[in-house]
């Protein structure tokens, strides 16, 4: 049964996520921002309520909550990774961030088929730590790719260059050829040369020549298969699949990555699920779908979102936690605005 859990993800991993149950696990994290994320509910129409409501933070500091899961994750699989990166971090707020990070990739990583495959959403503040992370409680010979999610924003001044990527790190469970992975294709073009060059049948290399040569075979390619920059929109301030939480991430992009590492009937666990994203997508795409969120304005949200499909909600909102703001019928439902650094 399709499960959205409100809850925090690594009680409820532990709790209700059973061993090698899970196909595909694509969670995007909250990245050490240093902000706290907030949401207004306003009405399509009319004057903003005056119901506002914290999403979630993304500060981690170090203190004692970060001393007691950093005593905890260096007795655990990957501990000598985790030693290791505090020798270089000392007790610093990515260091808690870390802590905080490190035993859920464990429960992750348990709870993965032997077929399965992880894809880690961040951004450059922290991926190169998570990188080493997860080679630690995964093994580097699961890594399998930096994926590159290129977007256009409005450019911000700064005396660097415009910071436009986020970094999906691809893990499989197993180190072999075992994991499902179909091949995407007709997402990218053929470059313009190559199309001058070899038109749109396969190339063979045939170094006869000292040359590529256009292949011999007839097949028409549906373009290339997808490398590892993607290039996708970020969604339009008035656009459709728009729910107003903050760090929303496209539909297209969750299309990807589920295409790729899942068939029909797998499942797929986000838990840090946020509005659903994935979990649309999964659903769309007819996988059974895990989403877990701390957040219970991130589980309204997509208690709404999923109105039409078929699933349990489990949990209750954690202390701290506020509840979220009453949706109204559906014609006059408040749209989140998103608000940040509230
Ligand atoms: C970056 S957002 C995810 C956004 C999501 N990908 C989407 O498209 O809406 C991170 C989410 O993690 C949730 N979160 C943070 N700590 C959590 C925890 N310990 N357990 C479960 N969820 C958590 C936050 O409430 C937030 O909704």
């Amino acid at each position: 049964m399709n499960t959205l859990f409100l809850g925090d993800n690594l009680d409820v991993l532990r709790r209700h996520v059973g061993d090698a149950s899970v196909d595909l696990v694509y969670l995007d994290p909250p990245f050490q921002s240093g902000r706290d994320y907030s949401i207004a509910f306003e009405p399509r129409s009319g004057k903003p309520e005056r119901e506002r409501a914290k999403a979630f933070k993304d500060t981690w500091k170090w203190g004692p909550e970060a001393a007691a899961a950093y005593a905890h994750a260096e007795q655990g699989t990957g501990g000598s990774t985790v030693r290791a990166l505090r020798a270089i971090l000392g007790e610093s707020d990515i260091m808690a961030y870390l802590c905080m990070m490190a035993p859920r990739l464990v429960e992750l990583r348990r709870v993965l088929e032997p077929t399965g495959s992880l894809y880690l959403h961040c951004d450059p503040t922290a991926s190169h730590y998570l990188k080493v992370l997860l080679d630690g409680i995964f093994g580097p010979a699961c890594f399998r790719n930096e994926i590159i999610w290129r977007y256009r924003r409005w450019p911000a001044r700064a005396r660097r260059f415009q910071r436009m990527h986020d970094v999906l790190l691809f893990y499989t469970a197993s180190a072999g050829h075992e994991h499902t992975f179909n091949t995407l294709l007709g997402y990218e073009k053929l470059s313009e040369s190559t199309l001058k060059a070899f038109g749109t049948k396969r190339q063979r290399a045939d170094f006869s020549s000292g040359h590529r040569k256009p292949g011999v075979d007839d097949v028409e390619t549906q373009g290339p298969p997808l490398s590892d920059v993607w290039e996708v929109g970020v969604i339009a301030a008035i656009g459709r699949e728009r729910t107003g939480y903050p760090t929303q991430k496209p539909e297209a992009l969750l299309e990807r990555v589920i295409r790729a590492s899942s068939n029909e009937g797998d499942v797929v666990l986000d838990p840090f699920c946020g509005c659903g994203t994935s979990i649309a997508v999964a659903e769309r795409l007819g996988r059974r779908w895990i989403g877990i969120d701390v957040s219970p304005v991130a589980t309204g949200i997509v208690r709404d979102r999923m109105s039409g499909a078929r699933f349990e909600l489990r949990g209750d909102p954690p202390a701290g936690h506020e509840p979220a703001p009453r949706a109204g019928p559906a014609s006059t439902r408040p749209r989140a605005r998103a608000l940040q650094r509230a």
